[in-house]
């Protein structure tokens, strides 16, 4: 996971079998001023497979966790709707891509953002922190959903919610792709 993962951290064009960057972003019915504000990095790496800000508006003042941000193209969006009043928190598995949030972020003007490198099965995050989670791509990826699910139920607040986009299976892998780490990680 780490491995692909920081090969996409440079960018993720022809890495996918979706569209990706900018072409997947407004595929997936983003904002385009929003998308068309984002400086070209944000998006080159974005590999997101639906619109988690499609679910239901961000107030303005939330904090938002995103599990599993990538090179931060959500959180940039993210910050953008909830405002400098309030807080973005993105958690990543793979070095690459959290040293990629923080420099993204930093380079859009997000000042009110913090990145962490860690798995979100377990999130350094104390009870009851977040208005708002969100994921792109990346529960369909963990071992162990149960515990990762118990973490985001609880890292949120009472009244918290969770907006989520990811892959899943209508039918059972072919034999030759179900033990692969190659179409594990895709
Ligand atoms: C398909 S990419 C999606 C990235 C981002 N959400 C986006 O939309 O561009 C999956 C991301 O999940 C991360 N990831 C995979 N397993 C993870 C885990 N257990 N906890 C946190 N991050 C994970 C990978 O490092 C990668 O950055």
């Amino acid at each position: 996971m780490r491995s692909k993962y920081s090969e996409v951290a440079r960018s993720a064009s022809g890495k996918f079998a979706y569209p990706t960057g900018r072409e997947g972003a407004l595929a997936l019915g983003y904002d385009p001023a929003l998308v068309d504000a984002a400086h070209p990095e944000l998006l080159e790496s974005f590999c997101g497979v639906g619109n988690p800000f499609s679910l239901f508006p961000i107030e303005p003042g939330s904090s938002i966790l995103d599990v599993g941000c990538g090179a931060g193209f959500d959180l940039y969006i993210a910050g953008r709707l909830t405002g400098p009043g309030g807080k973005v928190q993105g958690v990543d598995l793979t070095e690459a891509m959290a040293a990629r949030a923080r420099e993204n972020l930093q380079k859009a003007g997000i000042a009110n953002a913090g990145v962490e490198q860690v798995g979100s099965e377990s999130m350094p995050f104390k009870d009851n922190t977040f208005d708002v989670v969100i994921s792109n791509g990346v529960i369909n990826l963990s071992p162990d959903k149960e515990t990762l699910f118990r973490e985001i139920n609880r890292v949120l607040k009472p009244g918290g919610r969770l907006g989520f986009a990811d892959v899943v299976l209508e039918q059972e892998l072919p034999q030759d792709m179900a033990g692969s780490a190659e179409a594990w990680s895709q």
